[in-house]
């Protein structure tokens, strides 16, 4: 986790760019919200430039870096640190400015929609500024037999054949990459732009042409974003840009490789539910005809389990770890100590799992979890 946070604490151009749309959207002695914290850099950026206050939230154990950090910056009596999911907590009062970083590699892919979207709603007082205010997502063609092998790679000799079908479900996936420039084969077109201040639509549906650049082998489509941060600052992760931050592309792989002509069209399309992290696209060749659908819809792996549990039909009973869940919930009384927990589980309800240590690790994982 630590290594994740280095990259972006490292990451000078993300840096700059924050930097600079703090500079421009925070004010002196207003109160901001830096939503997914992590080591809380931006919040700190925030307090640097002025703000009166920072709330940092982060669900995961970073809140404490944050805090650890914010502490050595000598700031930390214009800060409070919250663990939770954002979309969970309450803040003390609103802010005149959120700050965030969930912009993933496609733009929408690290559930900033509804992050933000929730944001607005509770946290920002009307007017209040969002950093970043708005997305545009960018598509390309590529070409590229490296990343071609991730969706054909089930399919490779010596792969036993009764993997072989797994490359459908691999052609139908999202690949976060690093895209060399050169494996570009169209200009990037901006296909579709999420506007987290005015934006409230559930589903995004966007096309593009892409015209190729010289003539080649397309084996998919690359996207990224280009986003505004605040007014005149934006940040990208496009391959092409002189300027990048430092942060993989999304590849979207198509069926089959198609050969190109320089000045050729390929329509691409984009179907995006942030919601439920579904993305659906197609890339249609008129040169030939040819025409390819996808989505990770068709990749994911569901068993039949899965399906019958995801019928609102069903009548739902609770499972072995829903009762051992509910029965050591049921001891937390406002009185009784963890380790009496522990101890009262083992005495009254060893068969809960097939092991005591297993059943101990349970409790004080459902302790941790679930109660405060
Ligand atoms: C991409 S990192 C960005 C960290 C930091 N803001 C930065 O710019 O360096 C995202 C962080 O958000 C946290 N996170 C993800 N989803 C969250 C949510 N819904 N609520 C709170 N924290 C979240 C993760 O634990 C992670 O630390």
């Amino acid at each position: 986790m630590l290594q994740e946070h280095l990259g972006y604490v490292a990451d000078a151009v993300r840096l700059e760019h924050f930097r600079a749309a703090i500079g421009k959207s925070v004010r002196t002695g207003d109160r901001v919200a830096d939503l997914g914290c992590g080591s809380g850099i931006l919040g700190l950026l925030c307090l640097q430039a002025g703000a009166a206050h920072v709330d940092f939230v982060d669900e995961s154990e970073m809140i404490e870096v944050a805090r650890e950090s914010v502490a050595r910056a000598g700031l930390h009596n214009r800060a409070s640190f919250v663990r939770g999911r954002s979309q969970h907590v309450e803040l003390p009062q609103q802010v005149d400015a959120v700050v965030c970083d969930h912009i993933g590699h496609f733009g929408f892919d690290y559930g900033i929609v509804e992050l933000l979207r929730d944001a607005k709603r509770r946290f920002l007082k009307p007017g209040g500024a969002m950093i970043p205010a708005r997305i545009d997502l960018q598509l390309a063609a590529v070409e590229s037999e490296k990343f071609r092998q991730l969706a054909e790679g089930w399919g490779a000799t010596g792969v036993p054949g009764e993997f072989h079908w797994l490359s459908g479900q691999a052609r139908n996936t999202k690949f976060n990459v690093n895209l060399p420039r050169e494996d570009i084969l169209s200009a990037p077109v901006a296909s579709g732009t999420i506007d987290f201040l005015g934006d409230e639509r559930g589903f995004l549906s966007c096309c593009a042409e892409l015209r190729a650049t010289r003539a080649g082998t397309m084996h998919g489509l690359g996207g990224w974003f280009d986003c505004e941060l605040a007014p005149g600052v934006r940040m990208t992760n496009s391959p092409l840009a002189e300027k990048k931050i430092d942060r993989a592309q999304a590849f979207l792989p198509i069926g089959e490789a198609v050969e190109v002509k320089e000045g050729d069209a390929v329509k691409a399309t984009l179907m995006l539910r942030p919601a439920e992290s579904l993305i659906a696209w197609t890339a249609e060749f008129p040169a030939n005809g040819r025409r390819f659908t996808h989505s990770n819809w068709q990749g994911m792996l569901l068993s039949r389990e899965d399906l019958l549990r995801s019928n609102p039909a069903r009548v739902p009973l609770l499972g072995r770890a829903g009762l051992a869940r509910r029965t050591v919930l049921g001891y937390c009384d406002g009185r009784r100590t963890a380790r009496e927990i522990v101890q009262v589980i083992l005495k009254e309800h060893p068969g809960l799992f097939p092991s005591a240590e297993e059943l101990s690790g349970f409790v004080a994982r459902v302790l941790a979890r679930d109660t405060e």
